[in-house]
């Protein structure tokens, strides 16, 4: 585990997509900050890795297999994660998925790739936080972080589905921001940069892959920016990368 100190001590956190990548090793940093975490993806047996692998290390991690896209899963999750780890204070919507692979144009894209990407990457994350948000305002107190991609802002040729939902993801977050501001509830939209994982070997399969940055060290960072309360509230895209420091919060 990347942290000895116990900033997240009693705190529950739900991480989608935490059976690799980015969302593993957040599961892994929050836990050995003493968060006890929640770890959701659709396959059971890399999550039960995962979760076998934080408790190995003396953390508490639990499992929730669910595809974020199902109508019903919201419920189930918020569910399920509370009765295992108590009232949720952080939701981090990490699951994602980038739509057709290989990534198309615009004019090779089916509509049914671009229904999909924004049932995981927006309306899953919208209906996870409704489920979720309501009990942390109740509660006076939480954080909801949305991993983001400057494909959102950035008009890169055969990513538009996954650019369209990121950017539907990001504007929904200043909203939330916006809606929530005075309960205590803070949002942030972090784009982790360019990073060694599965998504990024589907996206870009010929990249130099000692150029990407390492999911641990991105995650230590987003670590860094939840365990400062004054981070987040406007609820604008905030860059971090695993070579340089927290960057770009607007
Ligand atoms: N990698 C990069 O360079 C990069 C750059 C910018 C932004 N990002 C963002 O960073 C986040 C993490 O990406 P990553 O690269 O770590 O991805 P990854 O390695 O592909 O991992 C994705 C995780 O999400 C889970 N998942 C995928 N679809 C799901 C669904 N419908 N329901 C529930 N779980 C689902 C996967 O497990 P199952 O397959 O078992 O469900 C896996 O645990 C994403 O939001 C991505 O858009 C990544």
């Amino acid at each position: 585990m990347s942290s000895l100190d116990k900033t997240f001590a009693g705190e529950s956190v739900v991480i989608t997509g935490g059976s690799r990548g980015l969302g593993r090793a957040l599961g892994r940093a929050l836990a050995g900050a003493g968060a006890r975490v929640v770890l959701v993806a659709r396959h059971a047996e890399p999550l039960r890795a995962v979760v076998e692998e934080i408790r190995a290390a003396g953390g508490e991690a639990h499992g929730v297999v669910a595809d974020v896209a199902d109508v019903d899963a919201a419920a189930a999750i918020a569910g399920q994660a509370a009765a295992l780890a108590g009232p949720i204070d952080v939701l981090i919507n990490n699951a994602s998925t980038l739509g057709p692979v290989p990534l198309r144009l615009l004019l090779d894209t089916d509509c049914e790739d671009l229904d999909r990407a924004l049932a995981v990457n927006v309306v899953g994350p919208f209906r996870l936080t409704k489920a979720i948000a309501g009990s942390m305002v109740l509660r006076g107190g939480g954080a909801i972080v949305n991993i983001t991609s400057d494909a959102a802002t950035e008009a890169y040729p055969t990513w538009g589905a996954y650019g369209a939902s990121k950017a539907a993801l990001e504007q929904l977050g200043r909203i939330w921001a916006a809606e929530l501001e005075g309960t205590g509830v803070r949002v942030l939209t972090v784009d982790p940069g360019e990073m060694d994982t599965v998504m990024h070997a589907d996206a870009i399969p010929e990249a130099d892959r000692t150029q990407l940055g390492d999911p641990a060290r991105v995650a230590e960072r987003i670590v860094g920016l939840l365990a400062d309360a004054s981070r987040g509230g406007a609820g604008g895209h905030v860059s971090v990368s695993g070579d340089g420091a927290p960057a770009g919060a607007s």
